[in-house]
This record gives structure tokens, C-alpha cells and sequence, in this order.
């Protein structure tokens, strides 16, 4: 259902936002619209590109757009002074693949090491949310392997290793010291598991708390921009959650996008618990039957 070049996910209207976000260090961020059945959930083209930029650590400062309608548009303009540039459809959209094939070849080369993290007393050495090699945690993008996953779930045997699930663990611990909360200050990491890598999301929050961005769906946007398109599993974790957990919105976008993967939850003892999607929001309003008419 997605837009097939710029996997912008917008079933019902058909409405493909797009912006480019390009900060002050010389970075390009896509900003893409994420639209949900349930319609304040939805993500705007630039709210999308926002996150990423802030989530890489660097400073918003030209937006190029083609549609002045763009949602909120001058409400981010003014409020991150940013440069707006408005520029021809297709010229946005020239720019919008070329960014995604560049972003693509990085993951491809992308050679971060994780390997410390087996040991249980070192830190990952993840500074940035950046996209990680499916290797680095030993998964894979192949779907015969995840069939397999698939029925060792069914008979509960535990998909992963323990040094696989002592690898998430500190992978989302570090990424929680990323998080952008500058009004909660309650930290929240997640590793979204795609066919392209591991995409982590941390939440960004702004001084208008209702344009803030969990961390489930800024790790859905990253991998949506870099054009992800399977979605096998999800982990989270909240520092200060006793119990972490998906709030409403994230329940809603995640069973649009991945109903029955699984979500893998670290709560504040270290301990985990494991659900399916579809079982987290049951008789979810669903969008098959929207997308047809
Ligand atoms: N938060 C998440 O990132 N994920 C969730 O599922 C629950 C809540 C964030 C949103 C906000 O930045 C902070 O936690 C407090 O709600």
C-alpha cells in the first residue's frame, strides 16, 4: 500500500505528502506521510522528517516542499526557523529518490559492530539511532528462515538466544540515553526488526507535547523512509516504565503495519514479555475495507 517510490503510506486518501528535510550540519532527512485508519495517529511528511533529523542529533534548517498545504507547514517554519523551499513535484521527487537510493547504500556498506554487547557488563557503543546490520544481532531478512520462527513461536520455544536477547537488551538501553524528552524526561528506546536492518526509534518530544513522536513510531518512520517494507518484530523498553508498554496511538500504527509480529517489551527489572500485535488491540479498526473503497 505504500507510495512505490517513496513508501510515504497513505491507503485511504491517496494523499502522498513528501517534504526533505536538510540540516544545518549538510544531512538530507525524507520526510514521508505515515496515515492511519484512526486519523490524529496519523504521521505528517513533516513531522516525519523533523524526528529524523533530531533523532541523528542534527538542527532542522531547510524544509523543501512542493505542496503548500503540507499539514502545519508554517507552524514549523516559524517555530524552527527553517528556510522553506518550495520546488516543483517532480523535482522534490527527484530528490526524494536519490536521498533513499544514497540512504540504501549506506546500509548496505553500513559496518557498525556490535560484538562487545554479548558481554553483559559493556555498553553497545550505539551512540546514534541510526539503521543497524540485520548481522549485528544474528537475524535475518529471509522469509523460509522466519516461517521457521514462526512455528518455534507456536510451540513456544523462544525465537531467540539468550545472548541474542542480552544484545536487544543493551542495544535499547543505550538507545534510551538518546531519547529527545525534554518534557517528560521518561526515555524510551525501540528496535524495529525489518527486512532491511534493525531500525532504532528513540521518542522526540517537542514543546507542544501533541507533535511529539514515541519511540515505536519514529522507529517505524525511519525504516518506512529507508524502504523497509516486512516488519517482523518490534522491542521496547522504558528506563523509568515499571512495566513497558505501548501507548493507544503506537497500538494503532503498529497493527497497521505489523499485526501479527511480535512485540518484545523490557521492563524496568530487566525482565521481558512478549505479545502478538493483534493481541494488544483487539478488533482493531481495520483498514482492508477502508483501502477498497
Ligand atoms: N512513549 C513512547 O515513546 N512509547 C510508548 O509506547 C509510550 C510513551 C513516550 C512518549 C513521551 O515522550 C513519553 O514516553 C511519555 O509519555
Amino acid at each position: 500500500m505504500s507510495n512505490s517510490s517513496h513508501h510515504s503510506y497513505q491507503p485511504y486518501s491517496n494523499k502522498p505528502g513528501l517534504c526533505i528535510i536538510e540540516s544545518k550540519e549538510g544531512s538530507s532527512f525524507l520526510g514521508i506521510r505515515i496515515e492511519s485508519a484512526s486519523f490524529p495517529t496519523s504521521i505528517s511528511a513533516i513531522q516525519a522528517g523533523i524526528v529524523q533529523c533530531l533523532m541523528y542529533d542534527q538542527q532542522p534548517a531547510v524544509i523543501f516542499y512542493d505542496d503548500p498545504k503540507l499539514s502545519n507547514l508554517e507552524y514549523w517554519i516559524k517555530s524552527l526557523s527553517l528556510k522553506g523551499e518550495q520546488v516543483s513535484e517532480q523535482e522534490l521527487n527527484e530528490k526524494a529518490t536519490k536521498l533513499q537510493e544514497y540512504n540504501q547504500q549506506k546500509l548496505d556498506s553500513s559496518t557498525l559492530n556490535l560484538s562487545q554487547i554479548s558481554n553483559p557488563n559493556q555498553t553497545t557503543g550505539l551512540t546514534s539511532v541510526k539503521p543497524i546490520p540485520l548481522e549485528v544481532f544474528g537475524l535475518s531478512k529471509h522469509s523460509k528462515d522466519l516461517q521457521s520462527i514462526e512455528e518455534k513461536t507456536n510451540k513456544s520455544h523462544p525465537i531467540f538466544s539468550k545472548i541474542q536477547m542480552e544484545q536487544f537488551k543493551q542495544a535499547l538501553v543505550d538507545l534510551c540515553k538518546l531519547a529527545i524528552c525534554p518534557e517528560s524526561n521518561f526515555p524510551v528506546g525501540a528496535l524495529l526488526w525489518t527486512n532491511l536492518g534493525v531500525f532504532p526509534g528513540v521518542n522526540v518530544e517537542f514543546h507542544d507535547w501533541s507533535l511529539g513522536l514515541c519511540a515505536e513510531r519514529t522507529a517505524l518512520i525511519s525504516a518506512l523512509s529507508h524502504g523497509a517494507d516486512t516488519f517482523f518484530g518490534i522491542f521496547v523498553h522504558a528506563i523509568y516504565g515499571d512495566f513497558s508498554t505501548p501507548c493507544g496511538a503506537c497500538r494503532q500504527i503498529l497493527s497497521e503495519h505489523m499485526l501479527f509480529s511480535k512485540l518484545y517489551c523490557l521492563h524496568k527489572d530487566y525482565t521481558w514479555s512478549e505479545y502478538f500485535i493483534h493481541d494488544l488491540l483487539p478488533n482493531a479498526f481495520h483498514t482492508d475495507f477502508l483501502a477498497k473503497y
